[in-house]
């Protein structure tokens, strides 16, 4: 057995280490077809035409021959509820009830596409958005309609995912929710097709956009890929009172990348080992702006309240306006920001969520793109005629306490992971060097507050999410990874980094820089129970990079190790 760390010592640079896996993918071409793609006639010429990265096995469309901003941008569909339910717990009360399927589309992703087979929540890409006020509990029947099979590379090897488990299974997590364990998506609490689960969101939080997305075992990051994820919004009276741009001026932006073939259907890349299919990371060439390549928007010159979300497998995006013009970050994956923050260029990690205003009413006529480093994503129209804007770009948001470090009964260092074969090519990833099935080793107790050292060992940013919970994050400190790989010594290298402007609200997803300690500050509040915390690079996630922890109930004494 190749211990964990043998590969990563003589460890060739981050780059050297993604061409040559590149190369080693490319140069295996002909046999990394998965077997549900149809070997394409054009494939040789398609690839060399495409300028394709190496590593890239199937023909795919290549963005530059798609015309750009050609469809509107579709806004998402919103989620009605059907009647209503007893609410779990209270003896006469009644909450809405929805009921959304998941199942099998066709969409068109750009005009001069074939329409694409994807997996939808509710018959659209995004799912169906939900729009719900903060305390306003809901329950939601999730029914299970996908195919039995899959359509998307199964790796047979990865734990959860062994041969004979149903391919279409499926479990709803709404992701920044506070909800009750039985009705939070554990990743083993999946169902077959045929098969539905009811769960109950009290919204017992503050105002913030969340999401929510399959978290099947094993085969989560085949099922979003697919499509199955949508928009979760929790409005409040606080947030109400600020007058931001509301109604048909407040835009959800779900952005994600993903290959198509030439037939318009999915790629989904595969390693060159046909019987362990898992790769690393994902990074597709299209990029969707709420389910469609190269979209553009009408808008009017005034301000615009833009609510993003990273819903990519593995990409990081790095959002820009051209010059002159402004973007001011007013909330993260938690809600509202102390206070609006001038942001130039916009990391969003997958999982991360950002709220953004901008005002376009100096920019009329003009046409804007939105773009990630060298990608374009989608185009603002602005019209001609000026406009009134009764909203407002208030100079503080609402108050947010930085939690004191004093307040924390417990400090858990926690490593992040990765081990390599021989090669130096990666065979998945850990928290705390522990596999997914060990017993639980995280158990903080009911209302107390803890400090989460996370300890990045890997070359990767890893953008690391705790169910149930909302933290804060503390700081960032580059050490010394060979030396604590060598004699388990933690040695910094530079003194600690303060949290970015725009990380100084609650969050639930958080960067991890590579050889660096992050800390964060968690107070586990809301219920006991069984949740998970893992990396949100959706590959990394399926091949162990998730661990289940459980809350204890106040009062409890945590047992060794706990
Ligand atoms: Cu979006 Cu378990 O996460
Ligand atoms: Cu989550
Ligand atoms: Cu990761």
């Amino acid at each position: 057995m190749v211990s964990f760390y043998a590969g990563a010592l003589p460890k060739l640079s981050l780059t050297t280490r993604r061409i040559f896996l590149g190369q080693s993918t490319l140069a295996v071409a002909g046999a990394v077809l998965p077997a549900w793609a149809p070997a394409h006639p054009h494939a040789a010429a398609g690839f060399a035409a495409a300028g394709a990265p190496a590593g890239k096995a199937v023909a795919n469309v290549n963005p530059d021959t798609l015309a750009r901003f050609v469809d509107p941008l579709p806004l998402p569909l919103l989620a009605r509820p059907q009647g209503s339910r007893p609410v779990p717990g209270a003896a006469h009360a009644r909450a809405p009830h929805y009921r959304v399927s998941a199942g099998r589309i066709e969409a068109k992703l750009h005009r001069d596409l074939p329409p694409t087979t994807l997996w939808s929540y509710g018959g659209v890409v995004p799912g169906v958005m939900f729009d719900v006020r903060s305390g306003e509990g809901l329950s939601v029947e999730w029914v299970n309609e996908l195919p039995q099979k899959h359509f998307l590379p199964i790796d047979h090897t990865l734990h959860g995912a062994e041969p004979g488990v149903p391919e279409g299974r499926t479990v709803v997590h709404l992701h920044g929710a506070k909800v009750p364990p039985q009705s939070d998506g554990y990743p083993e609490d999946w169902y077959p097709p045929g098969q539905s689960r009811t769960y109950y969101y009290p919204n017992e939080q503050d105002a913030a956009l969340l999401w929510y997305h399959d978290h099947a075992m094993g085969i989560n990051r085949l099922n979003i890929y697919a499509g199955l994820a949508g928009l979760y919004v929790i409005r409040d009276a606080k947030e109400a009172a600020l007058r931001l741009p509301g109604g048909r001026y407040e835009i959800p932006l779900m952005i994600c990348d993903r290959d198509l073939r030439l037939d318009g259907q999915l790629s989904y890349p595969v390693s060159a080992d046909p019987a362990r299919p898992w790769v690393p990371e994902v990074f597709g060439e299209l990029h969707l702006v709420n389910g469609r390549i190269f979209p553009y928007l009408e808008v009017e010159p005034r301000r615009y309240r833009l609510r993003l979300l990273n819903a990519a497998n593995g990409r990081f995006y790095r959002l820009s306006l051209p010059d002159g013009i402004e973007m001011h970050q007013i909330g993260t994956d938690q809600g509202l920001l102390p206070a609006p923050v001038p942001v130039r260029y916009l990391l969003l990690a997958p999982g991360e969520r950002a709220d953004l205003i901008i005002d376009f009413a100096s920019h009329r006529g003009a046409r804007i793109v939105l773009a990630s480093d060298a990608f374009q994503l989608m185009e603002f129209r602005v019209g001609r005629a000026a406009v009134d804007d009764p909203s407002e770009l208030p100079s503080t948001l609402r108050p947010i306490e930085r939690l004191a470090e004093s307040s924390a009964v417990q400090t858990r260092r926690l490593t992040l992971d990765e081990s390599q074969n021989l090669v130096a090519e990666s065979t998945g990833m850990l928290l705390n060097k522990t596999p997914w099935h060990a017993p639980v080793t995280e158990k903080p107790v009911l209302d107390t507050t803890e400090i989460w050292d996370l300890v990045n060992l890997t070359d990767d940013v890893h953008p690391i999410h705790l169910h149930l919970v909302r933290f804060q994050v503390l700081d960032r400190r580059r050490f010394d990874a060979f030396d604590f790989l060598t004699a388990g010594k933690l040695r910094y290298l530079g003194p600690a980094m303060a949290p970015e402007p725009n990380e100084l609200g609650w969050k639930d997803t958080v960067r991890v820089n590579s050889h660096t300690v992050t800390r964060i500050i968690v107070p586990f509040a809301g219920y006991t129970g069984r949740y998970v915390w893992h990396c949100h690079i959706l590959e990394h996630e399926d091949n162990e990079m998730m661990r289940p922890y459980e809350v204890l109930p106040a009062g409890a004494v945590p047992r060794a190790g706990g």
